[in-house]
């Protein structure tokens, strides 16, 4: 493989989107938000009454509905449907909470890993998500593990949700987050879990830079 995939796996809230996007930028290459993808599959389940437990009935949204991934000129990843840029809607405690479930359904599962294999096939990417490492990126010569203190992950939550506008408690994160990490460790279809040959790190008591400063020096020991 002559192009560079960094797989970065982990519980709700631990930073990995955050520093995903920043090792990207350094690097320079392909940031893929995976968790966006099952995100808008909620979002449209959402706006147009599908519960997230009826896979076919998602299975038929997706297929009425032209769903974009793209690359804004910021590296974020944007997601578009029909043409119009949801991505800011979809990290409301709404999404959050109709996501864990529908994500578990392996029809949906399959039809989303085939979109995200198809952007590491031809570029460098850093991707993440919960089984980016054991399913979608399997030989992914880099594998992190990005976890930390289910306290902490909620404080910064919170403060990242506030910063939208949305208050809500650490209380009530914790106890999202905690429903969240279950339903994802625990369901049959690619489950959370940490990849045999990832590099773990915990995140609780580092800085973002110094989460992304770890991630380029394993980088450069491989590539
Ligand atoms: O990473 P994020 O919190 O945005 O992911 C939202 C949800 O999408 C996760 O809780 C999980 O249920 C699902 N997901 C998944 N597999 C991925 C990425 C996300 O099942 N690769």
């Amino acid at each position: 493989m002559h192009h560079l995939c960094i797989a970065i796996d982990g519980p709700a809230g631990a930073g990995k989107s955050t520093v995903a996007k920043e090792v990207a930028r350094r690097l320079g290459i392909v940031y893929v938000d995976t968790g966006a993808m099952y995100r808008a599959v909620a979002w449209l389940a959402l706006r147009h009454g599908v519960s997230p437990a009826d896979e076919q009935g998602l299975i038929r949204l997706l297929r009425q509905h032209e769903l974009r991934f793209e690359r804004n000129g910021h590296g974020m990843f944007d997601v578009y449907v029909d043409g119009a840029n949801i991505t800011s809607e979809l990290r409301t405690p709404e999404v959050s909470a109709a996501v864990s479930q529908l994500s578990a359904h392996p029809e949906i599962r399959r039809i989303l890993t085939e979109w995200q294999r198809s952007f590491s096939r031809s570029q460098s990417v850093v991707m993440d998500g919960r089984d980016i490492g054991t399913v979608v990126m399997p030989d992914a010569p880099v594998k992190i593990y990005l976890t930390a203190d289910i306290r902490e992950r909620a404080r910064r939550r919170a403060d990242e949700l506030a910063a939208k506008g949305f208050s809500v408690s650490v209380e009530e994160l914790l106890h999202s987050l905690r429903e969240r990490d279950e339903r994802d460790t625990s369901r049959a279809c690619a489950p959370l879990r940490r990849p045999d040959d990832a590099i773990c790190i915990d995140s609780t008591d580092m800085t973002v830079d110094e989460v992304v400063e770890r991630i380029l020096s394993i980088v450069r020991q491989v590539h």
